[in-house]
């Protein structure tokens, strides 16, 4: 089902980057929304347009991006219109994000507790009233003048019950190793520490366990999902891999070359995939292989470059099922079990 009362309203979104070879266009109005307490897994192949989405979403494209349309309504603000001011109150506080490949943004001169305490300090307000409460305010008479500065020792408490909370072993010892002391599964963590800080109402994970092995990228799943179920938070979880969408997700998008092909719950994605693109990514997905009719392997042929994506379906020059009119337009988004099911997909063949 689609949520009734979203959190997180994308309506028509369009993203380009205008290089010295022309404009990218890297999304291609895509409308999605995300609910209080769910869990959307967004997914796609390399250079579907996941990341810029999420880019978007957070006022941080490169400086040669741009929203050019469409609407991202969180609380009712469109954050597409919002100045950075407003924006950069809402980054790591209200919606915060596990960047791609995030674990190298660790800065190596710091422990990993002073990295995690810096957000305390950035948003004293954030502090756990349960474990030592927000920093108090110093009055004059009944003018609120200031918040105290919070002491270390404020801070230290905090930070070692959040590294504990992530699952860091003996976190008060840990919180003052260098990001190098430390496994890849425990940077990750102490990662995903730093995003959860500010107890964020949205949480936008991408490809956060694409570098891990397996049992540690279950357990990355795993903490996740506790974090995201504990504190009714919402997250986004972008990946390639479709397992990790069936082990978190609710309900999840399929992007291909800056649209979403197919959406729908997890339950009809897996039972009742529709679109070629989507069936294509169940067949080179190992043990998921859904069509019988062929051979399990990867799409046969590569995603479109941005700078000139097909005219019609963008999948219609991969698609083995492609007939004339798949070449000529862009399918419309068409209702699969009617309206009221929530799923979706463009495709001309249904
Ligand atoms: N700074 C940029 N300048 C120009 N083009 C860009 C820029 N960033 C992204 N793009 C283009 O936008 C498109 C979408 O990229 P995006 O990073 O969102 O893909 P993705 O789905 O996250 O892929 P991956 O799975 O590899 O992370 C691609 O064609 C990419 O080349
Ligand atoms: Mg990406």
């Amino acid at each position: 089902m689609v949520p009734r009362t979203p959190l997180l309203e994308v309506r028509d979104l369009r993203t380009s980057f205008f290089t010295p070879d022309g404009e990218v266009r890297a999304v291609r109005g895509i409308s999605f929304a995300l609910g209080a307490g769910e869990t959307l897994g967004i997914v796609g192949e390399s250079g579907s347009g996941k990341t810029v989405t999420a880019l978007s979403v957070l006022g941080l494209l490169a400086a040669t991006g741009k929203i050019t349309g469409g609407e991202l309504l969180f609380h009712g603000e469109d954050l597409a219109r919002a100045p950075q001011k407003t924006l950069r109150k809402i980054r790591g506080k209200k919606i915060s994000m596990i960047f791609q490949d995030s674990v190298s943004s660790l800065n190596p001169l710091m422990t990993i507790g002073k990295q995690v305490g810096e957000m305390f300090t950035a948003h004293p307000e954030a502090l756990d009233s349960k474990a030592g409460g927000p920093a108090p305010f110093l009055w004059h008479g009944r003018r609120r003048l200031f918040r105290r500065a919070l002491s270390g020792k404020e801070i230290d408490k905090q930070v070692t019950a959040l590294l504990s909370g992530v699952q860091i072993p003996d976190s008060g010892k840990r919180r003052h190793f260098y990001p190098h002391e430390l496994s890849g599964g425990m940077r990750q963590r102490a990662m995903i520490a730093i995003a959860l800080a500010c107890r964020p109402e949205i949480l936008i994970a991408d490809e956060p366990t694409t570098a891990l092995d397996l049992t540690i990228q279950s357990q990355i799943i795993r903490l996740l999902k506790n974090a995201g179920e504990e504190a009714g938070m919402s997250i986004i979880f972008i990946t390639h891999d479709l397992g990790l969408v069936a082990e978190l997700c609710s309900r999840a998008i399929v992007m291909y070359a800056g649209m979403i092909m197919e959406e729908a719950s997890v339950d009809d994605l897996f039972d009742a995939p529709s679109h070629p693109y989507t069936l294509g990514l169940f067949n080179s997905t190992p043990g998921m292989e859904t069509d019988t009719a062929r051979k399990p392997g990867p799409i046969p042929g590569s995603h479109p470059d941005m700078l000139r994506p097909p005219p019609g379906c963008p999948f219609s020059p991969r698609c083995a099922s492609a007939g004339p009119r798949c070449f000529d337009a862009p399918p419309p988004r068409r209702a699969i079990g009617g309206p009221e099911s929530g799923h979706f997909a463009r495709c001309w063949l249904l």
